[in-house]
């Protein structure tokens, strides 16, 4: 089975102003939150997509399904958790409990805050872990990555064309990242934040999927702002 996880367990403190976290904000005429569950839900590939949210905000998440979406029984709505990592661990851990964790189970890791992910960057993270087992949509870096330890003076400048930036999805073969989960030290798990930081860690290999620029993530006020732009300029 191909599953998508909507990782929208956070708060949004960095948006400021308001007691709605920022998936929920409106761009355009629907929540942000439902534009990006809408990418993943057309798509014929992914059988069922697992929306994660704060616990106070189940309830909300079905009502704004229900009304822009309509009933949909492919749609799960469930609790995320304390951080990113946590809340795909209770991706994983509802889907092995419910669905069970084939060789071939793929999950595709989006956050909820990236409303405009592409049919083609889904589909190529869906070809790319059942390839490759790990993948991660990244664009080349454009600015000049600078290296400093203390933030005061620079330590090096490597070479921009081995940087990229990394957006989402993430998508992995489950039974393969579990495993991998399972194989970490209490040492290594603490320090984890990413989950194909896992896969390097443990000297396995994730494919590159090229994103879009138009992929961004939602993180400041000025990224919303930006966002209505480009989904004006999607709607030409
Ligand atoms: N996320 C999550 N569970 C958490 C924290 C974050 O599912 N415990 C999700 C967010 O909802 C978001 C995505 O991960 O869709 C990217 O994280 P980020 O932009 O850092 O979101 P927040 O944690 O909500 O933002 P902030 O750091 O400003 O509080």
């Amino acid at each position: 089975m191909i599953f998508a996880a909507i990782l929208a367990g956070g708060i949004g403190s960095r948006m400021g102003g308001t007691d709605t976290p920022k998936q929920f904000l409106t761009l355009g005429n629907k929540p942000v939150i439902i534009h990006t569950i809408e990418k993943f839900v057309i798509n014929e590939d992914i059988d069922k997509t697992i929306v994660l949210t704060p616990k106070n905000f189940i309830n909300h998440t079905n009502s704004l399904i229900e009304q822009y979406i309509g009933k949909n029984d492919d749609i799960i709505v469930i609790e995320g958790g304390q951080t990113r990592n946590d809340t795909l661990m209770n991706s994983i851990k509802y889907i092995e409990e419910n669905f069970g964790i084939d060789d071939d189970s793929i999950i595709l890791t989006h956050d909820s805050v990236r409303p405009f992910v592409t049919h083609r960057i889904i589909k190529d993270n869906i070809e790319a872990a059942r390839r490759y087992g790990a993948c991660d949509t990244v664009i080349p870096a454009t600015d000049t990555i600078v290296e400093s330890v203390n933030g005061t003076t620079i330590e090096s400048i490597p070479v921009r064309d081995y940087y990229y930036q990394g957006q989402t999805p993430q998508s992995f073969n489950i039974k393969k990242l579990f495993n991998l989960i399972n194989s970490l030290t209490e040492a290594e798990a603490s320090i984890l934040t990413d989950a194909c930081k896992i896969f390097t860690l443990k000297d396995e290999d994730v494919y590159l999927v090229n994103g879009e620029v138009t992929n961004i993530k939602i993180t400041y006020p000025y990224d919303l702002k930006l966002a209505n732009t480009i989904l004006e300029d999607k709607n030409d």
